[in-house]
């Protein structure tokens, strides 16, 4: 009896510790971008926890909304033209084996719902509260949180309070105008960047993504050939994907024998040069757009101000809703997933070729802004062995540790109070102020984000 309970866990201990060559798996819900439900790319795989002798004293997080329905764009360029087409089909989908599921398989993304979080978002929202207020048990739960007025990024708010606080409405959720004329002042200042073009980079994917779709599209247009596949369909399936795994839960579209691992791969590869240009190191305004909220963070966990002016409220945590747009230029404004790193040279467009993949590249969107993406700045108080005893700062991007380029002489590769200042001198000068490199085209504009402010 025992025997046959232990052989399975003997049999599972040697699967993951054996070399095992023919055992390849692949999850395509790593690899979906924009559309990839949360989790932890341990990239790098660094700890999480603070280095020895360190406590971390403050802590903020810039966080993208919890899951959708769909997104306005994604649903009316691919999604709404794909469904639309099959339910004008001819074709019999159940004499088709990989695609069998469509003779049943109903659109999950009803008109109302389109913009709205999903179940799922809501409760992946409030478990980010649960870990944040477990990861920080001695810090004091924060009087208010701050919200782009998008219904998605309130509702992740709310749905993260529930999580956080002992008592939700012990929060004050503090809604910021998503205006075009804020300047830097908003938690989407991309919207008052007249330099910022939210079609930049669509050129550059579809050219890969018509280069990669070609022999997909012949083969489902060779068990189908009535349906006249598109590469615009196969985009809608991996769409679909993510979109129906947040919904109910799975999807039938995220099979590996619909999409071999090597086409989800480049779905992924085509989203990342899209976003590589549209709000990366690709787009020259995207380090200035992110850097007021690099400033104003971390003044406000520095506290810098708070003696002079109560010009900053005074939290432990500073949390902050937004949209996919802003956590990218926020990491470029901090240097990091850099393709260039290291290389000595600053060759962008090289780094992201337009007509094969580069495998090595640090900037992986499904990394950068899957849904509830977060980027995580934390204060720390050290008293660390081979280090002078003081204030430390380090990043964290979706749980995962960030060195900071020319800032990580400290306890686990964090940046030392003092040279702080320096370096975020030093990124100001690098990515350009807001608004001469936004080109602002208003009177009233600012380079302060100073929502923080009471
Ligand atoms: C569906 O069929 C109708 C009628 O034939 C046609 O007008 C429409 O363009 C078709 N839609 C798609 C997406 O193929
Ligand atoms: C589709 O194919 C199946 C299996 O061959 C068949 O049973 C069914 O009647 C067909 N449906 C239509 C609408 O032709
Ligand atoms: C600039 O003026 C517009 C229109 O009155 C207003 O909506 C916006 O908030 C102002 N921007 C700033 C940064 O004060
Ligand atoms: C197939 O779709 C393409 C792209 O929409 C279109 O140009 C072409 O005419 C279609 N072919 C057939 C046979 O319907
Ligand atoms: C602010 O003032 C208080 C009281 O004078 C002092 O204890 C604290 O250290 C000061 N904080 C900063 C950041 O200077
Ligand atoms: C800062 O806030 C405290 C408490 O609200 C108040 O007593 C103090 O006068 C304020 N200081 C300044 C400089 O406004
Ligand atoms: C990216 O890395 C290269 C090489 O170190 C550097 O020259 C460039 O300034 C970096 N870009 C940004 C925005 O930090
Ligand atoms: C890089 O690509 C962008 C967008 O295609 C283009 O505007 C720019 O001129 C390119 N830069 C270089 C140095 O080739
Ligand atoms: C960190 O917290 C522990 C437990 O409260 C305390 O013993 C230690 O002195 C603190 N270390 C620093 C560097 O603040
Ligand atoms: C601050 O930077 C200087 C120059 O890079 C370095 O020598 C020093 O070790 C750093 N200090 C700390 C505490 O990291
Ligand atoms: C950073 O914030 C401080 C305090 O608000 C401000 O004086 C400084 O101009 C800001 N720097 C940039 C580059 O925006």
């Amino acid at each position: 009896m025992h025997s046959s309970i232990l052989l399975p866990a003997a049999l599972l201990i040697a699967e993951t510790l054996s070399h095992s060559p023919n055992s390849y798996k692949f999850d395509p819900l790593q690899h979906l971008a924009g559309v990839a439900p949360p989790f932890d790319p341990l990239d790098p795989p660094l700890d999480p926890s603070p280095p020895q002798g360190c406590n971390v004293t403050r802590a903020a997080y810039l966080i993208r909304h919890a899951a959708i329905y769909a997104n306005d764009f994604d649903y009316e360029s691919y999604i709404e033209p794909f469904v639309q087409k099959l339910s004008n089909t001819t074709v019999n989908w159940s004499t088709i084996p990989t695609f069998s599921f469509l003779s049943t398989w109903q659109n999950p993304i009803s008109d109302a719902e389109q913009e709205m979080l999903t179940r799922s978002g809501k409760l992946e929202a409030a478990k980010l509260g649960v870990d944040i207020a477990q990861r920080y048990q001695g810090l004091r739960t924060p009087e208010k949180i701050w919200t782009s007025t998008a219904e998605r990024t309130v509702k992740s708010a709310q749905s993260l309070t529930q999580g956080l606080a002992d008592d939700a409405s012990s929060i004050d959720i503090v809604q910021v105008s998503e205006g075009g004329e804020e300047g830097a002042n908003s938690l989407t200042p991309y919207e008052s960047c007249p330099a910022y073009s939210s079609s930049a980079g669509s050129d550059q994917a579809t050219a890969f993504l018509n280069q990669y779709a070609a022999p997909i599209t012949a083969r489902f247009n060779s068990m189908s050939p009535a349906f006249n596949w598109t590469a615009s369909d196969t985009y809608a399936i991996a769409l679909l994907c993510g979109y129906e795994t947040v919904i109910r839960g799975s999807s039938p579209f995220c099979s590996t024998s619909i999409l071999s691992p090597n086409e989800w791969l480049a779905w992924e590869y085509t989203n990342d040069l899209m976003y590589f240009y549209n709000t990366g190191y690709g787009s020259a305004v995207s380090g200035a757009i992110g850097f007021p909220w690099v400033n104003a963070t971390m003044n406000s966990l520095m506290g810098t101000q708070n003696n002079m002016s109560n010009a900053t409220t005074d939290q432990d945590l500073y949390i902050s809703f937004t949209h996919r747009e802003l956590p990218p230029t926020v990491i470029v404004a901090l240097g990091l997933f850099n393709n260039s790193a290291f290389s000595g040279a600053n060759n962008i467009n090289r780094t992201m070729p337009l007509n094969t993949i580069n495998h090595r590249r640090a900037w992986k969107s499904s990394h950068i802004l899957p849904f509830l993406t977060n980027v995580a700045i934390e204060k720390m108080g050290c008293d660390s062995y081979g280090f002078d005893e003081g204030t430390y700062y380090r990043v964290l991007v979706n749980n995962s540790p960030q060195s900071l380029d020319g800032c990580s002489d400290g306890p686990g590769e964090s940046c030392e109070q003092g040279n702080m200042t320096t370096w975020l001198g030093e990124r100001a000068e690098l990515v350009g102020e807001y608004g001469t490199s936004c080109m602002v085209d208003y009177g009233n504009s600012t380079d302060i984000l100073s929502i923080y402010s009471s």
